[in-house]
């Protein structure tokens, strides 16, 4: 056997990729809850992967028996209804994830130099999960599915000039139809999942180069030689780390350290997305929407369109704003905040730990900001939340805009110099 596995090592570098990249990976010894969700976005990664390879085996997509063939999965095939929801569970729990991980990266500072471009392909995983999934839900054609991708495409109309053709040719039609919906399933079956699963792969890259941060903030790698043979670690990490810095010894190899902090946290998962999936998968209307149960019909528009929970910050934005061209730059500017994130902060000290109390309460305030801003977007319009959502968008942006101004500055805490266990 061990002959074997060297004639394969020879030829194919598996074990020193394992070994590098996850086993004996230097991963500090106090990540806490706030790390578990990188894990879990692999794991949701896979599991719509692989639920989707077999929902597209039985799924046609046309207009004419698009929605009748998410019925037969439902109702016909072995299992098909547990796929379906494993899918759009899957859907929601992969933003929830991917919200608390982003959440994660701007408490601790994790996007701050030297990983910036660690944070940039996050961010472009981010648009290309949004794409993925609003996509995907077009694909039921039901009839928030018509509707909703009716107001989505038709944002790309406020665009001078070219807008207008530009919507013609994204649906491939005069209107939202079968050509539409059948260029969806291409993009959300192949070209994007394809896209997502090379950043994933650049993210954990460009990662490793950098190394992981940690909820103190503060370094784990050292300059060669600086420090003292009793401050190394005494656990087995890969060469390709050690050879290049002397490695602080409040670090841990991966495996199996990391790796079972990740089990612990994916049987919570799992116990949570198994009862969604079993009892509530609809989720009172917010993981699956009550029109999306009626199939497409271009002749009546629902009482209400609004997208499913994940866009609706970003919906609110758009609506807060009473020109269409301003309100779609509101809300992509609100995406592009979050990208130039590691440029605004100007702060040298990454944990929210050794930062300024102003810090925190804006880090506080704007994830209610945004949280409120969801809701505001995935309500009934009123008065009331028009005001309401422009006062939101204000803050969402003046976030960015105050720590630009304080972090040049800042007064901080003394930093420690090693990980407090
Ligand atoms: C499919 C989606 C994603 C997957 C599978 C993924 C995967 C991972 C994994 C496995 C880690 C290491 C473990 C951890 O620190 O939790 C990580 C770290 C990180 N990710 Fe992601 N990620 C995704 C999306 C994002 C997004 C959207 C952002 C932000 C825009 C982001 C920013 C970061 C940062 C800054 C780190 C380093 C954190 C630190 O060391 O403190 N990731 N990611």
């Amino acid at each position: 056997m061990n002959g074997f596995l060297n004639w394969i090592e020879q030829r194919i570098p598996m074990m020193r990729v394992a070994n590098m990249h996850a086993i004996q990976y230097p991963a500090p010894v106090n990540m806490n809850f706030w790390y578990v969700f990188g894990f879990l976005a692999t794991i949701v990664l896979v599991n719509q992967i692989v639920t989707g390879i077999w929902l597209t085996m039985n799924f046609e997509p046309s207009a004419e028996r698009a929605f009748f063939s998410v019925e037969y999965i439902m109702r016909e095939i072995d299992f098909g209804w547990l796929i379906r929801y494993m899918h759009s569970t899957g859907a929601s729990a992969f933003f929830i994830v991917v919200y608390m991980h982003m959440f994660r990266g701007m408490i601790y500072g994790s996007y701050q130099k030297p990983r910036e471009l660690l944070w940039v392909f996050g961010m472009l995983i981010y648009l290309a999960l949004m794409a993925e999934a609003f996509m995907g839900y077009v694909l039921p054609w039901g009839q928030m599915s018509y509707w909703g991708a009716q107001v989505i495409v038709s944002l790309f109309s406020a665009i001078p000039v070219i807008g207008p053709d530009l919507v013609i040719w994204i649906q491939g039609d005069y209107v939202i139809s079968g050509a539409t919906l059948n260029r969806f399933f291409a993009l959300h079956v192949i070209a994007l999942p394809l896209v997502i699963v090379i950043l994933v792969f650049l993210h954990i890259i460009a990662l490793h180069e950098v190394g992981s941060n940690n909820p103190d903030g503060i370094a784990i790698k050292h300059k060669k030689g600086s420090l003292a043979e009793e401050d190394k670690t005494k656990y087995k990490i890969h060469e390709y780390y050690t050879d290049k810095y002397d490695i602080a010894d409040d670090v841990v190899p991966f495996f199996p350290h990391i790796v079972l902090k990740d089990l612990v946290a994916f049987s919570i998962f799992l116990g949570g997305f198994a009862y969604i999936m079993f009892f509530a998968p609809e989720m009172g209307g917010y993981f699956l929407e009550h029109p999306n149960f009626e199939i497409a019909n271009p002749l009546k528009t629902p009482e209400h369109i609004f997208p499913v929970w994940y866009f609706t910050p970003f919906y609110a934005i758009l609506k807060a704003v009473p020109d269409k061209l301003f309100g779609v730059l509101a809300m992509f500017g609100a995406i592009a905040a979050l990208f130039a994130l590691p440029w605004v902060d100007r702060g040298s000290v990454r944990s929210w730990r050794y930062r300024s109390g102003l810090h925190t309460w804006n880090l506080i305030i704007f994830a209610i900001v945004f949280i409120f801003l969801g809701y505001l977007g995935g309500t009934p319009q009123a008065d009331w939340k028009i005001v309401a959502s422009q006062i939101l968008t204000v803050m969402y942006f003046g976030f960015f805009g105050l720590l630009w101004i304080y972090s040049k500055n800042e007064k901080t805490k003394p930093v420690p110099e090693r990980i407090t266990k």
